[in-house]
């Protein structure tokens, strides 16, 4: 049915950085689209933008931490296109500091976006894409720090962690059922984006950690770039999204530490290597 006209796309986080490329990139593969964000100008502006270019997007102000929002987008996308074919659960922010001195409120509002955006996304959507009995994809966007932590961001790693736990698990679970849902997990390292306008500074080491993290992330790999690799992995069903290789000796000592019961080792050179290999 809609994929004769293309098929559906629901994006959170479409107004900036890497939502927008998976937007743009979306657009040039005939897709029709489901734009999601809570920042209405940017989503207006980028919906208006495709459009002009004849793509058939809707824009949905959503606030991915709220499930009534959530639960709304999805209504809207079947309104509009009579059902959904991909769901990328993208939404996110940042949050730098000590672990201690992060408050409540800001804990909480990482939980809120990073973690509950992603369970709202698959609460409200694997049923309908379960009901409509053809293939779907879930793509949801955690990050390296879902697979290695480093300090000075702890709600990040917490909610990028439990994120891959929950689209493995998800995996396991549509697999259990023969279902033609798949599932990604989105891992990048740095990408150039807005992220750290969310990130609100509380700290005293933190600041200058957290200017670093921003260079970093300017000098990263495009979101055009990103999305052409997040595309064939999802026409390839590919569950593991790794665009940055340069992590994987990280990833390796993190590995050997928990086998050999060593106690772990952070390395500042490998957030920079990774900048660096994505160039
Ligand atoms: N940029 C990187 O280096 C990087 C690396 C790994 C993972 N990520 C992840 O990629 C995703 C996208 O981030 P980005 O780097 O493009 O940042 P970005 O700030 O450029 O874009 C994030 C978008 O999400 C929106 N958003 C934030 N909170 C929201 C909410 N509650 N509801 C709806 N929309 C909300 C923002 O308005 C913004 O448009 C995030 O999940 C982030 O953690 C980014």
């Amino acid at each position: 049915m809609s994929n004769e006209q293309g098929p559906v796309a629901v994006i959170t986080g479409a107004a900036s950085g890497i939502g927008r490329g998976l937007a743009e990139h979306a657009a040039t593969l005939g897709m029709r689209l489901v734009l999601a964000d809570r920042d209405a100008a940017g989503l207006q502006a980028l919906c208006d933008q495709l459009q002009a270019s004849g793509v058939q997007a809707i824009a949905c102000v959503t606030d991915v931490g709220d499930v009534t929002q959530v639960e709304r987008l999805r209504d809207q996308a079947v309104e509009h296109f009579g059902g959904v074919d991909l769901l990328f659960n993208n939404a996110g922010v940042m949050q730098t500091g000590f672990s201690w001195e992060i408050t409540e409120a800001q804990w909480q509002r990482m939980l809120d976006v990073n973690l509950n955006g992603v369970i709202n996304g698959i609460r409200s959507f694997v049923p309908l894409l379960l009901s409509q009995g053809r293939t779907a994809h879930v793509i949801n966007t955690a990050s390296l720090a879902g697979l290695v932590s480093s300090p000075l961001m702890a709600p990040y790693n917490v909610t990028k962690q439990a994120v891959v736990a929950l689209s493995e698990t998800l995996h396991y679970e549509l697999a259990m059922l023969g279902a033609p849902v798949s599932v990604s997990v989105l891992c990048p390292g740095p990408v150039a984006s807005e992220i750290m306008a969310s990130n609100q500074v509380v700290d005293t080491a933190g600041s200058d950690f957290s200017q670093l993290l921003d260079s970093t992330i300017r000098q990263g790999m495009t979101p055009a770039e990103l999305a052409a690799q997040v595309f064939d992995a999802v026409a390839q069903k590919r569950f593991w999204i790794l665009p940055h290789k340069g992590f994987k000796p990280a990833f390796e000592r993190r590995v050997q530490s928990i086998l050999g019961e060593t106690n772990p080792q952070f390395q500042m050179a490998d957030v920079e290597d990774d900048a660096h290999a994505a160039r």
